[in-house]
């Protein structure tokens, strides 16, 4: 085996162990897997890794609710991250978790370096700390009224009501959303990485400037963290990295006897994750099975391994920050570079970590979508910049049909008919002179070339368009020879076998240009239609094959319907993780009177029902809720009432739901009904006395 040409270390950010992953997850592996693929196409080595993140005050608390322990619910958990990273192709040579003893090690030594190179301090700090519950609260726990404009039960930094910003000493009135005490201000010794030391502000400007040879940030994200720095580093506070018990987390070494234990602030350990999976991918022998004989330490200590991390826009600041000064300063290997991306929104909804809406990646693969259309579709869309993307619908289903099967897949489809059936599956070699030989595979390794220069760059959505260009060159040409008459015509044999010879030899370029991007359908052209014992490598593009197997189908069409299906899976509660689907009967987690208050429940009059016109299970229902305007929300109930029988009941709605955008129109709430494991649908009433806009407690 040829030594690689490169080495890479890849990672993608490590996903909380706290639920099952959203299409955000899903498109930044996407993102990291084609990446990934690419390299090993190169002939480059590259270890690529992930794990989950598991540590901190929210999964300690989510698995007390549940009444499960944290072990209990981030093995849980895991189990369905594997599952998806499986079923979407995402292609990590080893997996594992923060809640392990590679990251205790890893974590206690780079602190130890640290403390060992005076950037640890040790301050008191005065914290908000709930005597009911017996623990410091993090800011996200405390609610109260807004000192700006009054409005009740804000969270702590900021007024959803006025957009006012301040901290939650600000609070007038404040309450634990865990216990609703009155929070007391308590005092603790905290731990600092002193970021704001000098040496530390002039090792991130220059990191930041010029991360690796040849390497450079973002253009946004070298102004947002310039932005950050400040004049020559200045703006840096020191950062808080210790927590103390109760918390699920990582013991803080070395601390003075008789103290009460402190505790890694989760984003102390979570990137020494990538550096903990890292390990286990080494000490398993999984690193040695992809070719490297050298051990974790002399892998990193070599500055020839190139270190990577993609990551979504909102924790930039760890990554450009925090880590790379964490590990110069233990005196490790820092990155080469961060590749930041926007985030996916759903029809132009804002997906967010809490709420978890838009389309579940779990019920598109339930409902048998293609994972190799998702993966086609948002890469499409991606480029090299941090800007957010849009699963649209209407989009999808015209990308798939039109582009991915109606140009790519049906190249392969017709010409390979005729290659069989007249021909026997022997393609043509072309009679030219050695001068258009030399032309026709310059040209194939051009395109290949502007392909390879595009994946280094992330730049995938124009790897694609160029790719759906030469697709249509392709066509063009096989139309031009107009085969279907060729092959009624005995003296046309020859000009048949060229037409559908050309046309599969530019079929298997763009196969080989795609295969990052459908590992699946590019590994079955390889192998069934190419004939080949092994998946396609780059140099595959301009090869020239002399025969075809029989062609078998490769992908269907996906069909409005499969969509509509995804969009109207309106989840009733954001997180169904108990269980991940799988275990309906299980209950759902324990919520405080507070969780439940949030959710405004209201009696609603049905004024109109009118049947979706292409969406079967769907009624669009007109309600008043006692408002100026009435509602528009489309309920799943067809199957069970026929839209005129329903008109002039009551029915209780949930006001404050996000609304959502859907094929047929905006929904503007939700109604609620009872169901059980075999059919039937019964919408709930109020007894008689319920007007419109009543609540409901
Ligand atoms: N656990 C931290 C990361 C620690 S890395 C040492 C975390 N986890 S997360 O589960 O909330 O997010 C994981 C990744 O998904 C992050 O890169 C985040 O930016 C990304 N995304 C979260 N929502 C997203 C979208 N809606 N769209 C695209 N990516 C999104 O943060
Ligand atoms: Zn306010």
């Amino acid at each position: 085996m040829p030594a690689p040409a490169r080495t890479l270390f890849v990672t993608t950010a490590l996903p909380y162990a706290n639920g099952p992953f959203h299409i955000g997850h899903i498109m930044e592996y996407i993102q990291a897997d084609i990446w990934v693929r690419f390299q090993r196409m190169q002939g480059n080595a590259v270890h690529f890794v992930c794990a989950d993140d598991t540590h901190g005050a929210p999964i300690m608390l989510k698995a007390e609710s549940e009444g499960i322990t944290p072990e209990a619910l981030i093995s849980r958990v895991g189990e369905s991250h594997r599952d998806d990273w499986k079923r979407y192709h995402i292609s990590f040579d080893t997996t594992h978790t923060t809640h392990s003893p590679e990251n205790v090690e890893l974590a206690q030594s780079i602190y130890r370096a640290l403390a060992a190179r005076r950037l640890i301090a040790t301050r008191t700090i005065s914290q908000f700390y709930d005597p009911i519950k017996g623990m410091f609260l993090p800011d996200r726990y405390i609610k109260g009224t807004c000192p700006k404009c009054g409005a009740k039960d804000q969270y702590g930094d900021a007024c959803e009501v006025c957009g006012s910003t301040y901290t939650p000493t600000d609070l007038i009135e404040p309450y634990s959303t865990l216990t609703g005490a009155r929070p007391e201000m308590r005092d603790s010794e905290h731990l600092f990485f002193r970021l704001s030391a000098p040496e530390v502000a002039e090792y991130l400007q220059r990191w930041t400037a010029a991360p690796a040879p040849g390497q450079a940030l973002q253009p946004e994200v070298f102004n947002k963290v310039q932005e950050w720095l400040g004049d020559g580093g200045r703006k840096l506070a020191d950062w808080d990295i210790s927590r103390d018990p109760p918390y699920f987390g990582i013991e803080i070494p070395d601390q003075p006897a008789g103290a009460p234990a402190k505790y890694f602030y989760v984003w102390l350990d979570a990137p020494i994750g990538y550096l903990a999976a890292l390990k286990k991918h080494f000490d398993s022998g999984a690193a040695r099975a992809l070719g490297e004989s050298r051990s974790f330490d002399a892998f990193l200590a070599d500055p020839a391994v190139e270190q990577y991390h993609f990551i979504g826009k909102d924790i930039v600041y760890f990554h450009t920050l925090f880590w790379p000064a964490m590990l110069h300063f233990a005196g490790r290997k820092t990155p080469n570079n961060i590749f930041v991306h926007g985030f996916i929104t759903a029809s132009g909804e804002k997906m967010s970590k809490s709420r978890g809406t838009g389309i579940s990646p779990q019920r598109y693969i339930e409902l048998g979508l293609d994972p190799e259309w998702l993966r086609y579709y948002i890469a499409a869309k991606l480029n090299s910049h941090v800007e957010d993307i849009d699963f649209g619908p209407d989009d999808f289903v015209a990308r798939v049909n039109s582009d991915l099967i109606g140009k790519y897949v049906n190249i392969a489809s017709r010409a390979a008919t005729f290659i069989s059936r007249h021909f026997d599956g022997v393609l043509a070699t072309p009679a030219e002179s050695a001068n258009d030989r030399a032309n026709r595979l310059t040209i194939s390794q051009m395109d290949a070339e502007a392909a390879r220069a595009n994946y280094e760059a992330r730049e995938f959505g124009k790897v694609l368009r160029d790719a759906m260009k030469i697709a249509d060159r392709i066509n063009e040409a096989f139309d031009a020879a107009q085969p279907w008459v060729l092959a009624k015509d005995p003296g046309a044999r020859d000009r048949l076998q060229t037409a559908c010879s050309q046309a599969l030899q530019g079929f298997q370029l763009l196969s080989v240009m795609l295969s990052p991007v459908l590992p699946q359908v590019a590994s079955r052209v390889a192998r069934e239609l190419f004939g080949l014992s092994r998946d396609f490598t780059w140099n595959d593009a301009w090869a020239e094959p002399a025969r075809i197997g029989p062609y078998r189908h490769l992908m269907t069409r996906v069909e409005p319907r499969q969509v509509d299906a995804l969009l109207e899976a309106v989840p009733v509660t954001p997180d169904p993780s108990p269980g991940d689907g799988k275990g309906a009967s299980e209950a759902p987690a324990r919520i405080t009177i507070d969780e439940f208050s949030r959710v405004d429940l209201r009696i609603a009059r049905i004024v109109a029902a009118q049947a979706v016109e292409g969406a079967d299970k769907l009624v669009r229902l007109t309600l008043d809720v006692g408002e100026a305007k009435p509602r528009t929300v489309f309920a799943g109930i067809k199957s069970a009432y026929a839209p005129e029988a329903l008109v002039g009941r009551l029915t209780p709605m949930v006001a404050n739901l996000a609304p959502r955008k859907m094929r047929f129109g905006v929904s503007e709430g939700m109604v609620l009904a009872a169901s059980g494991d075999g059919p039937g649908i019964y919408l709930l009433a109020p007894d008689a006395g319920a007007a419109p806009g009543m609540r409901v407690k």
